[in-house]
């Protein structure tokens, strides 16, 4: 079995929640790997939709040990609301582990998220306003406040006087903001302390274990490879490492029991936020799809930007990250376009480029290559096999795997766990 790591082909948002849902019936643990509450993954089941922001999208299965791994920074008030939803709808979390490695969003971080971004004036990146760049960047620079800090709340207070009076300055001499005092955010954080202690755990004798007997572990990213702080379209990028290196990094695992890399990607593409979208539909077939993809973002309530499969990014996607399987999301969505188009690679000042290059002035001002394809034109939801899937849908497929260099082996036709097309038994 080994270690299946899921990444996002694109720019976040592909279905991935969908997905690790669905593998997770088998799997021992779910591990999400990095990111924080910026991100929100969909499960939806019967007809009941569950939104994740923090917690595995593996949680609704009891038997599934479901980790938070020192990858991720969260926010113990938006993880404890999360806790109190899923128990209130009879989940049972007492197969959640937090690692203590984990960092933690402070009060003052999501006020720095909107003062930075307010202060980059038409610069800005479209954040979330979680704070997550923010307590990312005090990680790096080793000010970070840990889970495991919930634990020793002396230490926590002793690393308070030296990191608020850091912060206070900022806020009060830069912005002109109003300063945190220790008292209250020791006041609130003892609180979450006691609240979350039941889950905070070392995971690593529970995943080694795991790993070393073979049995499936799911590494659910969040975010997507273009949002990648590294390999995507920086700074209209993230804080962390979406792509397959920080899955690993994330989870504290090496690259030898990887058994798949699993990529999940849209039918077509869409972005939330600022920075460069080649394929991006600013017109009357960009509004169809958003609306026909219920396009709106699951954390922020934001309506996504939307365009074609950019094949040129799937294939970068595939190379970074070492896709081995593609899971291919919201074919249903495109099933009453006439034609639909794919773009297979740039022009870039006259010179062809086969993958998104780094500087973004450059991606902004290229030109699309783009290949039509005959849409298909009848309902995708209810096919349950590859073989009954229109021809001209089935030959999309094709063209894409073909384009991006990697098998397609699961295909998502609609929001639910049944509407899923299989076209391979396990992974
Ligand atoms: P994630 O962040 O990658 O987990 O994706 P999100 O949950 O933010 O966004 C994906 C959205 O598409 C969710 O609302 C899903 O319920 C929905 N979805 C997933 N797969 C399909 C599909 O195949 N067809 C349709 N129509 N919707 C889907
Ligand atoms: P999931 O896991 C889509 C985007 C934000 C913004 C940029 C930086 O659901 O796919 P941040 O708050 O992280 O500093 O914002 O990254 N972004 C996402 N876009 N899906 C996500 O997560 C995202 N998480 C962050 O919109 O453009
Ligand atoms: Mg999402």
């Amino acid at each position: 079995m080994g270690v299946i790591v899921v990444v996002g082909g694109q720019w976040g948002d592909e279905g991935k929640g969908k997905v690790v849902d669905l593998l997770a019936e088998d799997a021992r643990i779910v591990l999400r790997s990095q990111g924080g509450n910026n991100a929100g993954h969909t499960v939806v089941v019967d007809d009941r939709t569950f939104k994740f922001n923090l917690i595995p999208s593996g949680i609704l299965h009891p038997a599934t040990v479901c980790v938070i791994g020192n990858g991720v920074v969260l926010d113990p008030r938006v993880l404890l609301e999360e806790v109190e939803q899923l128990e209130r709808a009879g989940a049972d979390l007492s197969n959640l582990v937090i690692s203590e490695r984990a960092h933690m969003i402070m009060p003052y971080h999501p006020v720095l998220d909107r003062l930075e971004e307010a202060a980059r004036g038409d610069d800005r990146l479209g954040t979330t306003f979680r704070g997550v760049g923010p307590a990312y960047s005090d990680k790096v620079r080793r000010i970070g406040f840990r889970v495991g800090d919930l634990q020793k709340l002396r230490f926590l207070e002793k690393k308070l006087d030296f990191v608020l009076p850091l912060k206070n300055d900022i806020l009060v001499k830069l912005y002109s903001a109003a300063p945190f005092t220790k008292e209250s955010i020791l006041e609130e954080y003892t609180g979450y302390a006691s609240r979350l202690d039941r889950f905070i755990r070392d995971p690593f004798p529970i995943v080694q274990e795991a790993v070393a007997s073979g049995e499936r572990v799911i590494l659910e990213g969040a975010q997507g490879t273009m949002l990648d702080l590294d390999l995507g379209t920086y700074p209209y990028v993230t804080s962390s490492y979406p792509s397959s290196g920080g899955a690993l990094a994330g989870a504290g695992l090496g690259p030898r029991h990887v058994s798949t890399t699993l990529g999940i990607f849209k039918a077509y593409t869409t972005r939330v936020g600022y920075g460069p979208f080649p394929t991006e539909l600013d017109d009357a077939q960009g509004e169809y799809l958003r609306e026909r993809g219920s396009e709106y973002g699951t954390t922020t309530g934001r309506p996504r930007r939307v365009g074609w499969f950019d094949a040129a990014v799937a294939r970068y996607a595939v190379a970074v990250n070492g896709i081995d399987s593609i899971a291919l999301t919201k074919l249903d969505v495109l099933d009453e376009l006439e034609v639909v188009r794919v773009c297979t690679g740039y022009v870039s000042k006259g010179m062809p480029e086969d993958h998104p290059m780094a500087n973004i002035s450059h991606l902004k001002h290229l030109e699309p290559q783009y290949e039509e394809l005959p849409g298909w034109g009848r309902s995708t939801r209810e096919v349950r096999k590859f073989e009954d899937l229109p021809k001209e849908a089935v030959s999309y497929v094709q063209r894409l795997e073909e384009l991006a260099g990697a098998q397609v082996d699961l295909i998502s036709v609609g929001p639910g766990r049944e509407e899923t097309i299989r076209r391979r038994e396990s992974w």
